[in-house]
């Protein structure tokens, strides 16, 4: 048996999610491997996953459920076991990556979903690579072909996906505009913003400064206002919506700015992120050459894992937040 965090339906974090003892999972004999977690982290995905909206998309959320009811999708701890196929991953290695059922003691995995871990991160920092970080490569490099030189925007800069962003960007060579609240300010300098834009004091839309790109993990501004602050063929990445409610709330927005570029050489897009073995690898590299530290806003027990996801939904992490699991024996 081993504890874990176990979703019972939709709804609010302390109505369906709770600390439980469940059948440790066991890993596919021929691909799997059994990672004991050291410690897992929480992005919002996973809360809007646990809340259950937009509706539209349930069907997907459901497949953030593990076995037994278990819920997450980061961790990192110690490979257990491995299948018999299983090349190049050895029982004993100190590993981060992805698993369905992350928020618990032990996770069934499988080899192409798990990473060396970066030998100068905790388990808590190297936990927090992983989607957040996923995204904000991906959105910079692939959705934004960020260049040397280029001036990005980015909204939410303080946030999960925001704090990788800006680290990204500067590694990448660009000028970075990081755009967060008054007590975020020091934060986001701290990790290599160039510039910061307090969104409580200015609208950074009705300022002077032209930007390439502009990634935004917040939405709360129209393309058509984005479009003052873009250089003529500048981009913008809709990535972030305000929070998700019925059937289809937070997704309307990254539509609305689709449509809105189909007459503009401004152009707005959406785009999903998804982790793969070849981005983890990169990101470890990054990490291990010190270009990116995850930045960890609260470390939570196990036992204290419902409150963990109930205030990461809040929506004003400093980084990101993390579960430290007990030692399991
Ligand atoms: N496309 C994909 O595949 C993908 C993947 C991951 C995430 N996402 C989306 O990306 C968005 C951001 O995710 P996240 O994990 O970074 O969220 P998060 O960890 O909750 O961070 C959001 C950050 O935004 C800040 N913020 C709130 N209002 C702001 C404003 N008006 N201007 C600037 N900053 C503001 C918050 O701090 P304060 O409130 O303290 O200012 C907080 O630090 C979410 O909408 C999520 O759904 C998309």
């Amino acid at each position: 048996m081993m504890k874990a965090v176990v979703q019972t339906g939709f709804g609010d974090p302390a109505a369906v999610l709770r600390v439980a003892e469940v059948d440790k999972p066991t890993a596919a004999v021929e691909d799997g491997v059994l990672v004991r977690v050291k410690a897992a982290s929480i992005h919002i995905g996973a809360v809007y996953g646990v809340r259950g909206y937009p509706k539209i998309m349930r069907s997907m959320f459901k497949s953030f459920i593990g076995e037994n009811g278990v819920i997450g999708q980061n961790m990192a701890g110690i490979v257990e076991t491995v299948g018999k196929n299983v090349a190049h991953v050895n029982v004993g290695d100190e590993v981060f990556g992805a698993a369905t059922g992350a928020f618990a003691e032990y996770a069934a995995t499988t080899a192409d979903a798990l990473a060396v871990k970066p030998s100068n991160l905790t388990f808590e920092q190297a936990s927090a690579i992983g989607v957040s970080a996923t995204t904000a490569l991906q959105a910079l490099r692939d959705h934004g072909s960020l260049q040397q030189g280029q001036h990005v925007l980015i909204t939410g800069a303080s946030g999960g996906v925001g704090t990788f962003a800006v680290q990204l960007a500067k590694a990448m060579g660009a000028e970075v505009t990081g755009v967060c609240s008054t007590r975020n300010l020091d934060l986001v300098r701290s990790i290599g913003a160039d510039h910061v834009i307090d969104y409580t004091q200015e609208n950074f839309t009705m300022g002077d400064p032209q930007y390439d790109l502009i990634f935004d993990n917040v939405g709360a501004h129209s393309l058509k206002d984005m479009r003052r602050v873009l250089t003529a063929d500048g981009l913008l990445l809709a990535n972030g919506a305000p929070a998700p409610a019925g059937w289809f709330g937070g997704l309307d927005h990254v539509l609305k700015v689709m449509f809105a570029s189909l007459l503009s050489r401004q152009q707005g897009r959406p785009f999903l992120s998804t982790e793969n073995a070849n981005d983890r690898n990169r990101l470890r590299e990054l990490a291990e050459a010190g270009k990116i530290a995850p930045v960890i806003d609260h470390v939570f027990a196990l036992d204290d894992a419902v409150a963990a996801v109930a205030s990461v939904g809040n929506g004003h992490n400093q980084g990101t937040s993390v579960i430290a699991m007990q030692s399991a024996s």
